[in-house]
């Protein structure tokens, strides 16, 4: 029997808080929405095994606090990250605007060999939003970001509904895979 051996991916999940961090990885490796918001307190993980490339991976998605009061592990468990995942808001202008200092802090407290070829992936979620006019940040000015961020991958995701979930971590699980 052909022996497979298995990669550990860490992967850590920064945005401000509310933009639905946990509800996302809640999504995508319980199945599972809740309405309710439940401040993240600290650092936790959950993992995935999954195959890419026929290869068997095991992702361990760090889940962070948005809230800075409780960022109680600072950065330091950013290091050895093979993919980080920016999260934002597409109805709260403010939560975009951040990304920026997630992106550079990240990069302060992880401090990879080759800052300028580290991955990241972009997520604009809970586009089910839809009243009329409560989209804050369009697609067209995310991509414009990532682009100036030497282009990365931007999905549009839904917590709520399971939109883009499944497809957003599949490719922070092949990108990481390409860095690790
Ligand atoms: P912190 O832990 O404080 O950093 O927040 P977080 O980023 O983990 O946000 P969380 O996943 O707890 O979600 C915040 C609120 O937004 C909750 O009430 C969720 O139910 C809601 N929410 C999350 N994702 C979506 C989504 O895709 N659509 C909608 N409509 N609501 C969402
Ligand atoms: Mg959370």
């Amino acid at each position: 029997m052909a022996s497979r051996k298995r990669t550990l991916l860490k992967v850590i999940v920064l945005g401000d808080s509310g933009v639905g961090k946990t509800s996302l990885m809640n999504q995508y490796v319980n199945k599972k929405f809740s309405q309710q918001y439940k401040a993240t307190i600290g650092a936790d993980f959950l993992t995935k095994e999954l195959l890419i490339d026929e290869k068997l991976v095991t992702l361990q998605i760090w889940d962070t606090a948005g809230q800075e009061r409780f960022q109680s592990l600072g950065g330091a468990f950013y290091r050895g990250a093979d993919c980080c995942v920016l999260v934002y808001d597409v109805n709260v202008g403010r939560t975009f605007e951040t990304m920026d200092n997630w992106h550079d802090e990240f990069l302060k407290h992880a401090s990879p060999s080759d800052p300028t070829k580290f991955p990241f992936i972009l997520l604009g979620n809970k586009v089910d939003v839809d009243d009329g006019n409560s989209r804050a940040i369009s697609e067209k000015k995310a991509n414009d970001w990532c682009v100036s961020r030497s282009n990365i991958p931007y999905f549009e995701t839904s917590a709520k509904n399971d939109y883009n979930v499944d497809d957003a971590f599949h490719s922070v699980a092949k990108i990481a895979l390409h860095h690790e």
